[in-house]
């Protein structure tokens, strides 16, 4: 995966290299602007098995500033923010590895540098008893959910 462009960074920001799960890493720039998710509107993003993305809605290339064209045939973790902690995928991974839904409340990286929280629904996509890859729906999550979600974050 591509690194950040500082160039496309809005705002002061700061410099982490990300590590994914497959040994491959990202340099990330990150900036305190949050985008609030809007209330009545909902991010959908299919992925295959491997959480390569193969469908995005709308609402997905709005919220993250990606276009789609950045964002299909790229892995999911094209999201990922440095203050989520690696055990908070690895419940989700494990979650689906069971063929069973998963739900968390999400801190997402935009193109931009900055983030929006969601509350998103994974599920897997199974048909015939094999597994297609699979579907998320993220909403917007409520304020204290969101505090409570960052506090615990912080400690994991
Ligand atoms: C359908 C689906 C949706 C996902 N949505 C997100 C997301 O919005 N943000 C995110 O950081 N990771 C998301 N993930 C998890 C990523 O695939 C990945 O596990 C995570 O970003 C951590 O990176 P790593 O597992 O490559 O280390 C999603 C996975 C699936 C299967």
């Amino acid at each position: 995966m591509k690194d950040m462009s500082p160039d496309d960074i809005v705002g002061e920001h700061k410099k982490t290299v990300l590590k994914f799960t497959d040994g491959s890493e990202r340099v990330v720039y990150t900036t305190e602007i949050e985008t609030p998710m809007p209330s009545g509107r909902l991010i959908v993003s299919r992925t295959d098995a491997k959480g390569i993305i193969t469908h995005v809605n709308q609402s997905f290339v709005d919220m993250c500033g990606y276009t789609e064209a950045e964002l299909i045939n790229t892995p999911h973790h094209i999201l990922r923010h440095p203050d989520m902690p690696a055990v908070a995928f690895k419940g989700l991974w494990d979650t689906l590895s069971e063929g069973k839904k998963w739900h968390g409340y999400v801190k997402n990286l935009r193109k931009d540098g900055g983030f929006y929280w969601v509350f998103a629904t994974v599920i897997p996509n199974i048909r015939e008893g094999e597994l297609m890859g699979y579907s998320s729906v993220r909403r917007k999550p409520s304020r204290e959910k969101v505090e409570e979600a960052e506090a615990l974050y912080k400690t994991l």
